[in-house]
C-alpha cells in the first residue's frame, strides 16, 4: 500500500504510451487511490467506477470548484458567461435540472436522424480515405485521417458552417484545454471567457438563422427546428446545450479513438482479418476499439455526502476521478483484458462513453465514426502496418496521438 503522500504513478506524464500496468498495479494493492497532482481520489476498478457513475450523491457539478482551484484570485460575478454556461449545460449538472437540458436536445438525436447521420458519416468516411493520393506508400495517420474525420462530420452531420470551422476550432481549443480538471494549464481566464462568449453569440445566431441557411437534416438543423416549435428549452438553454456539443464534437475524443484504433490495428494485424472476414467482428469494431483505448482515461464526480468506496473514506467535497480506462481492462469483467480482440464478447460494456444519466450523448455518433471510418479505411488499404514509433500527446486525461505514422501497402 503506497502511503498518502508518496507522489502518484498516475502524475507521471510518462506513463501516458502505455498507463495499463500502472493502472494494473494499482487497481490490484490500491483500487481507491489518492492523487495529488489530480487533487482526487483515483478510482480504479470496472466495479467502483460503474457504481460511482450511478451514485446520485457524487455529482458532476463541480465547475465553481474548479474555477476556484485554477484562479484562486479571480472570482466571477454569477452573471458570468463562465457560471451561466456551467449552471446550464448537462455535463455539469445533476438531476433533475440536467435532465430538462439533456432532453431539449432529445430532436437532434432521434433514431430516424441517427439511420440519417449513419448514411451522411458512411459518405464521409469514404470520402476521407479516398482522399489519400493514390500512389501514397506512407501516411502520418493521425493527420491525414484521424483529425479530418470529426471535422467533416461536424460539417456533413452536425451542420457546422464549413466557413465558420477557422473560427470554431480555435474556440473550442481554448476552452478544451480548460476542461481538463483541476490539473494546472496554460489557458488565461480572459482568453476562456472571450472564447466562451464568441460562441455562445454565434450558437445563437446559428440557431435563429442569422448565419445563412444550415445544411438540412443536421443536428443543428433539428435543435433550430426544435426551438422554433416551442421544446420545453428556452433559447438560451439550446444555445448552453449547443456550444457543449462543440467542445465535445472537436475534443480529441472522436480523433483519438480513430487513431488509437488504427495503431491497434497495426499491432495486430490478424485483427484486420477478422475484421474483413467476419460481419461479426466488423460489428464490433467501435466497442472494442474504445474499450482498448479510451480516449477519456478518466472523468469526474465530487461527494456530495461523506461516502465509502472500496473501503476508503472520500470525505464530502472530496473529487473523485474514475478511470474509466482502468475499468476497461480490468481482468474481473473482460478476459485477457491486454488483447485487442474483435471476436470479444463482451467488449460493449467499456465504460468509454460513461454509464448512467450522464453517459455520453454523441455515443452513437462516435460509435458510426469508427466503425464507417474501418470499413472504408480497410476497403482501400487493408494491408496497414507501423512505419516508424507512434508518438502520444502529454494529457492522459483525454489521451490521444500526437503522431501514427503507417505505411498503406
Ligand atoms: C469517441 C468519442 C467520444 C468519447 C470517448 C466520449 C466520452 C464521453 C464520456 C466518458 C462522457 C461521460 C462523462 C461523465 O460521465 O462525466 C461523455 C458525455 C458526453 N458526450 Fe461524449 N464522447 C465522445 C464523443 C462525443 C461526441 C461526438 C459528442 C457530440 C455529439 C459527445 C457529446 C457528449 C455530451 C453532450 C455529453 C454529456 C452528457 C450528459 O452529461 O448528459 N460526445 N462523453
Amino acid at each position: 500500500m503506497l502511503a498518502a503522500h508518496t507522489a502518484s504513478p498516475l502524475a507521471d506524464p510518462g506513463i501516458v504510451p502505455d498507463p495499463y500496468p500502472v493502472y494494473a498495479g494499482l487497481a490490484e494493492h490500491e483500487p481507491v487511490h489518492w492523487c495529488e497532482g489530480l487533487n482526487a481520489w483515483a478510482v480504479m476498478r470496472y466495479r467502483d467506477c460503474a457504481a460511482a457513475l450511478k451514485d446520485s450523491r457524487l455529482k458532476a457539478e463541480r465547475m465553481e470548484e474548479i474555477l476556484h482551484a485554477k484562479f484562486p484570485d479571480r472570482p466571477l460575478p454569477p452573471d458570468s458567461i463562465y457560471h451561466r454556461f456551467t449552471k446550464n449545460v448537462m455535463m455539469y449538472t445533476d438531476p433533475p435540472l440536467h435532465d430538462a437540458l439533456r432532453r431539449s436536445t432529445r430532436p437532434g438525436f432521434t433514431g430516424a436522424a441517427h439511420e440519417h447521420y449513419s448514411r451522411v458519416i458512411e459518405r464521409v468516411a469514404y470520402e476521407l480515405v479516398d482522399s489519400i493520393p493514390r500512389g501514397t506508400t506512407e501516411i502520418d495517420a493521425v493527420s491525414a485521417l484521424a483529425a479530418k474525420l470529426p471535422v467533416n462530420a461536424a460539417v456533413s452531420a452536425f451542420g457546422v458552417p464549413e466557413e465558420d470551422l477557422e473560427f470554431v476550432t480555435p474556440r473550442v481549443d481554448t476552452l478544451m484545454t480548460y476542461w481538463s480538471g483541476p490539473q494546472a494549464q496554460p489557458v488565461e481566464l480572459d482568453l476562456l471567457l472571450e472564447h466562451l462568449t464568441d460562441l455562445h453569440t454565434y450558437s445563437q445566431e446559428l440557431l435563429e438563422g442569422r448565419r445563412g441557411a444550415v445544411v438540412p437534416d443536421t443536428v443543428i438543423a433539428r435543435l433550430a427546428a426544435g426551438q422554433a416549435d416551442g421544446t420545453e428549452a428556452t433559447l438560451q438553454q439550446t444555445v448552453h446545450q449547443l456550444v457543449l456539443l462543440f467542445i465535445a464534437l472537436f475534443a480529441p475524443t472522436t480523433p483519438g479513438s480513430a487513431s488509437s484504433g488504427m495503431l491497434s490495428f497495426a499491432r495486430n494485424p490478424a485483427q484486420i482479418e477478422r475484421f474483413l472476414a467476419d460481419r461479426a467482428c466488423a460489428d464490433n469494431v467501435a466497442d472494442e476499439v474504445v474499450r482498448y483505448n479510451a480516449s477519456n482515461q478518466f472523468t469526474w464526480r465530487v461527494a456530495s455526502t461523506p461516502v465509502e468506496i472500496n473501503g476508503v473514506k472520500i470525505e464530502e467535497g472530496q473529487n473523485l476521478a474514475l478511470f474509466l480506462g482502468a475499468a476497461n481492462r480490468d481482468p474481473s469483467v473482460f478476459e485477457r483484458p491486454d488483447e485487442f480482440d474483435l471476436d470479444r464478447q463482451n467488449s460493449g460494456r467499456h465504460l468509454s462513453f460513461g454509464l448512467g444519466v450522464h453517459s455520453c450523448l454523441g455515443r452513437q455518433i462516435a460509435a458510426l465514426e469508427i466503425k464507417w471510418f474501418f470499413a472504408a479505411l480497410f476497403a482501400r488499404f487493408p494491408r496497414i502496418r507501423l512505419a516508424g514509433e507512434p508518438e502520444w500527446n502529454s494529457n492522459l486525461e483525454f489521451r490521444s496521438l500526437k503522431s501514427l505514422p503507417l505505411t498503406l501497402n
